[in-house]
Formats: structure tokens, C-alpha cells, sequence
């Protein structure tokens, strides 16, 4: 895979540890020096490439750069409560659980349960999204609030039915499995309530950059592992999606626009 990559003249240092790390990961980059990374810049250039600023590492397409914005969270994550947030009723993150996020995405997820105190490992295998996670990582470890959310999460940089399959072998119990596959653009517009802006924007960026509708990897086979290993497994869906896998859960959690399936293990409960 190659990519362009902008950057600003401030940024030649972590351009070159950046391109080292891509390579390691598969991808190659081709470095394009601008004076100014502006929304004008942004809107003549809209094919999909790779940004360094002042903002730290993003990806950029149709006029627009998103990475996953982990300071955004601040007030969510400050404001959420078991009460308020079904993700961590689902998970029952507030118990600490060793938990495995095998579909990491932008993080969003993850950093919610870590919040509530599950020691969270992060799974993602597109090497590029995995790397904006890391630099979101990095600079969630010098914010003070963030510093310790992210202290309870481990990055990995795998494909989640590899790692689960290697926990399994190693005969490793863990406690929780969330999943939130990818699920097809177009079969969402069911979804009644609005999506915000921002929310808006980073999934059509994101979905440029992953696999759609044909070729796409639907998870099915996420669960079968992760009911191998978990002695929970909570699967995010969209409201009025399918079951994953097609498998009945034993519990659901709904919202307006998505719902948790629970898979519990005998000795477990919701
Ligand atoms: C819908 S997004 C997850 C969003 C995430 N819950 C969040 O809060 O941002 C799905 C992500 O799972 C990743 N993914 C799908 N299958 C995977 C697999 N087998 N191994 C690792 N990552 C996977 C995709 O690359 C994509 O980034």
C-alpha cells in the first residue's frame, strides 16, 4: 500500500519515525512538503493521503482531515455513568474485567470502558488506522485527565481472529470480548436519529479507507473465537441489524440508533 503524506516543515522528525513505522506495517509513504495545511489545501487535494502537522497525524480526503480525536471525549468520559452509558452496563467495565476490544476503529469504545476501569487490549489490523490509534495513544499520555484511561489500554497492532486464536491456544480466559464490526454503509439508513457532524465526517473518511460492501469482512467469525475464550462476549450492532453470525444472543441491550447482544459462558450472567 502507498500513500501520500503532507507535512508542515515542524514536523520533518516524526515524518521519518512515521515512515519508519508504516514500512514495519506495509505501507509506504511518499512525502510532500506544504507551508500551510489549510481547509483551501485541503479542498484542492481530496484524494485520500496521510497529514502531518501541528495537529499531530491525520488522514485526509474530500476537503476534510479527521484522526481519532481522543481529547473530544474529555466531557463524555468525565460526565459518563453506568446509568448513562449502556457500553458499560454491557461490559460491566466498572468490575475491572481483563477485557480484549477486537475491533478498535477510531478507539471511542475502548477509551469508555477503559474510563470505567477495564484493562482494555486494543485490537486493530488496518496498519493505518492502527497507526493513528497510536498517535492518539501518545497524545493521550501527556494529557492529564487522559494519562490514566489510557494507562488501563494495551495497543495491538493484529488480525483479532490471529490473536484470539493464539489466546485460545495459550488457554488464556478473559473476561470480556467486544465486538463492533464493520457493518455496510448503506444497509444504515434505517437509523433514525441523526448522527453528529463530526461523527459524520470521520465515518466517511474511515470508510474510504476500509473495505465496503462486496469484499467487506463482516465478523462472523470474531464471534465463534471470541465465544471460545470470553466468558462474555458483548457485540455492538446497529439497531435493527442482523444478528452477527446469526446467532440468537442471550441478552440485549437497546438504544435509539444501536443495541449490545450479550453471549455469556454458563458461568456467567448479565
Ligand atoms: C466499526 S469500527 C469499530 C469502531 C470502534 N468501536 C470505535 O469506538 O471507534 C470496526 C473496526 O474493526 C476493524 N476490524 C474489523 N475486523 C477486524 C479483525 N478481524 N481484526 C482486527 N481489526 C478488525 C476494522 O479495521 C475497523 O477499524
Amino acid at each position: 500500500m502507498r500513500l501520500t503524506c503532507w507535512y508542515t516543515q515542524q514536523c520533518v522528525d516524526q515524518l521519518n519515525d512515521l515512515r519508519v513505522r508504516l514500512f514495519t506495517r506495509g505501507v509506504e509513504i511518499d512525502p510532500q512538503e506544504v507551508a500551510l495545511i489549510n481547509a483551501k489545501f485541503l479542498r484542492l487535494n481530496p484524494e485520500l493521503a496521510l497529514v502531518l502537522d501541528i495537529d499531530g497525524l491525520s488522514l485526509s480526503a474530500n476537503g476534510m482531515k479527521m484522526q481519532p480525536d481522543w481529547n473530544a471525549e474529555i466531557g463524555r468520559l468525565k460526565r459518563a455513568t453506568l446509568k448513562t452509558e449502556m457500553l458499560a452496563r454491557a461490559t460491566q467495565a466498572n468490575d475491572q474485567p481483563r477485557l480484549i476490544d477486537a475491533t478498535a476503529g477510531l478507539g471511542h469504545d475502548s477509551l469508555l470502558m477503559a474510563k470505567f476501569g477495564a484493562k482494555v487490549t486494543l485490537i486493530e489490523r488496518h496498519p493505518i488506522l492502527f497507526t493513528l490509534l497510536e498517535a492518539s495513544y501518545e497524545r493521550a499520555q501527556i494529557d492529564p485527565f487522559l494519562a490514566s484511561v489510557v494507562a488501563n489500554i494495551t495497543l495491538v497492532f493484529a488480525d483479532a481472529e490471529d490473536y484470539l486464536e493464539q489466546q485460545y491456544a495459550k488457554q488464556q480466559k478473559i473476561d470480556v470480548v467486544y465486538l463492533d464490526p464493520m457493518f455496510p454503509q448503506r444497509d444504515q439508513n434505517q437509523q433514525r436519529p441523526k448522527k453528529q457532524a463530526q461523527v459524520k465526517k470521520q465515518m466517511q473518511i474511515l470508510h474510504l479507507l476500509l473495505p465496503e460492501d462486496g469484499e467487506m469482512d463482516l465478523g462472523d467469525a470474531l464471534l465463534l473465537q471470541a465465544q471460545k475464550i470470553a466468558k462474555r462476549v458483548i457485540v455492538k450492532r446497529p439497531r435493527h441489524a442482523v444478528f452477527l453470525n446469526n446467532d440468537t444472543p442471550q441478552h440485549q441491550w437497546l438504544g435509539d440508533a444501536c443495541r449490545f447482544d450479550g453471549y455469556f459462558c454458563m458461568n456467567s450472567t448479565e
